[in-house]
């Protein structure tokens, strides 16, 4: 299990290795844009890593360029294709 921390909320979730930061996000209880269901369309659910980016799956071609095509900063991470692989800490705006 892996300790994933959202900034500013101080919420904590253990999550077992492999799971999105989506699914993270979902289980500690805070909300989390997601209007194409985790289908990697939208780009809504992009959150910023604070700390622990070295252990999120790499991100991979899908994942680039969605975000490309939807305008997102290419610093942040779309939740619901980045990975854990390790101890990570992300925010986002709205918690
Ligand atoms: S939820 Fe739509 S791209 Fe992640």
């Amino acid at each position: 299990m892996h300790r994933v921390r959202f900034t500013p909320s101080g919420l904590e979730v253990d999550a077992p290795r492999g799971t999105t930061v989506l699914d993270a996000a979902i289980a500690a209880g805070l909300p989390i844009a997601r209007s194409c269901g985790a289908e990697g369309v939208c780009a809504k659910c992009a959150v910023c890593v604070v700390e622990g980016g070295e252990h999120l799956s790499p991100e991979a071609a899908d994942e680039t360029r969605i975000k490309r095509r939807n305008r997102v900063d290419a610093v942040l991470r779309l939740a619901c294709r980045a990975r854990i692989h390790g101890d990570v800490t992300v925010t986002a705006s709205y918690w």
